[in-house]
């Protein structure tokens, strides 16, 4: 039998979840754009249960959340103009700054970098949580919660899946489950998450000599940013700072996943079938082709709303592959190809393996 779990979040859950937090847990709370697997910034032993349970690399920095109002001169060194103007503009929100960090921001939440990355969310349960903690003044690190590589949580219940919270009986999950549900002390509920994929990553630690480098796409727009401080962000160069949500293979169900165009797919699909091979579909364009096939809205913001819970799904079918139909390319969907990207990153050849096998 399941557990039962709060389905609504009250100040009593706030306060417990925010007590966690000061105690040295980790909290895994809603954000408008992900599930986070929050500690307190300050406290390095705390930031390192993050990167135990997610068995992620400890030198890769995470995102500083702060609550609306906090004083950003507390975590960063320096406040360019063009900060204050992004804060003004899209806080709390999907937009995460990188700054230079503040001497006592630890290594253990900077990566050893001279910088920090920092955002306000605009969840109503992620802004309770960080006004409760601390009274307001604490910083919560947290990236995603999901184990290191694999699709960002949208919900509550896909972290309990991330990080095996459902399974009872001890002896059908690893030592090393066992070990993030416990340091997983607190899943807190907040809905689907409303953007669907991470936040948009600025990087305004190198102005003078680099400009404004977008090193994340996501929902706020380069476009956007470039409204309000006058300059369009630059793509990430040799130089720009390492962001673990920047590598390659991020973003990956288990299944393989391609991407086709509409009448590709639909002609791979028919030989796939052909063979017995058992196919998953991902469009926002297309009929019902495949048993297992979840049809995403046409508009950039919907699709990123429902992209990872469909990958999840989709990865669940038994399915041998999960073929995408190509989004548009054009500048609003940039975060969705982005992430979709790097989903079918390490899947190439896949489809020709599968139609080789006899
Ligand atoms: O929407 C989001 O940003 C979510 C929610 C929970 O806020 N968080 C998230 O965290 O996506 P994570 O750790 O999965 O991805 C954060 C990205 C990583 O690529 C990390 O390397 C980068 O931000 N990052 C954090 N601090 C940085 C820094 N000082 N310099 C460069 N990149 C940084
Ligand atoms: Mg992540």
């Amino acid at each position: 039998m399941k557990k039962p779990h709060h389905e609504v979040v009250d100040a009593v859950d706030i306060a417990a979840a925010a007590a966690v937090l000061e105690e040295g847990g980790l909290v895994a709370f809603p954000t408008e754009t992900v599930y986070g697997l929050g500690a307190d910034a300050e406290n390095p032993a705390a930031v390192a249960r993050i990167y135990q349970a997610k068995g992620r690399p400890n030198d890769h920095p995470v995102i500083v959340h702060v609550a609306p109002g906090a004083d950003l001169d507390y975590w960063v060194s320096e406040i360019p103009q063009e900060a204050r103007q992004l804060v003004a503009a899209f806080w709390p929100g999907p937009l995460t700054l990188i700054l230079k960090r503040a001497g006592h921001i630890p290594d253990a939440v900077s990566g050893g970098q001279d910088t920090v990355g920092i955002r306000c969310p605009s969840h109503p349960v992620a802004i309770a949580l960080l006004s409760a903690f601390k009274d307001g003044k604490g910083g919560v690190a947290a990236p995603s919660a999901n184990k290191f590589g694999n699709v960002s949580p949208t919900t509550a219940q896909h972290v309990r899946d991330e990080f095996a919270l459902d399974d009872e009986d001890e002896g059908s999950i690893s030592d090393e489950d066992a070990c993030s549900a416990q340091l997983l002390n607190t899943v807190l509920e907040g809905g689907p998450s409303q953007v669907g994929i991470e936040s948009t990553i600025v990087d305004l630690s190198r102005l003078a000599t680099h400009g404004p480098v977008l090193l994340r796409p996501g929902h706020i727009s380069a476009e956007q940013i470039a409204d309000v401080i006058g300059r369009l962000p630059a793509a990430p160069d040799q130089a720009a700072p390492r962001a673990s949500g920047t590598l390659e293979s991020h973003y990956a169900p288990r299944t393989p996943v391609t991407m086709l165009d509409g009448d590709a797919l639909t002609a791979t699909l028919a030989r796939l079938h052909a063979k017995g091979i058992k196919v998953a579909v991902i469009a926002h364009a297309l009929p019902t082709l495949a048993p297992s096939q979840r049809l995403l809205p046409a508009d950039p913001a919907g699709y990123a709303y429902g992209l990872y819970a469909a990958l999840r799904d989709m990865d669940q079918t038994g399915a041998d592959v999960i073929l995408v139909q190509t989004p548009p390319q054009d500048p609003q969907w940039l975060g969705v190809n982005d992430r979709l990207r790097r989903s079918v990153f390490g899947s190439a050849g896949i489809i020709d393996s599968l139609l080789a096998f006899p």
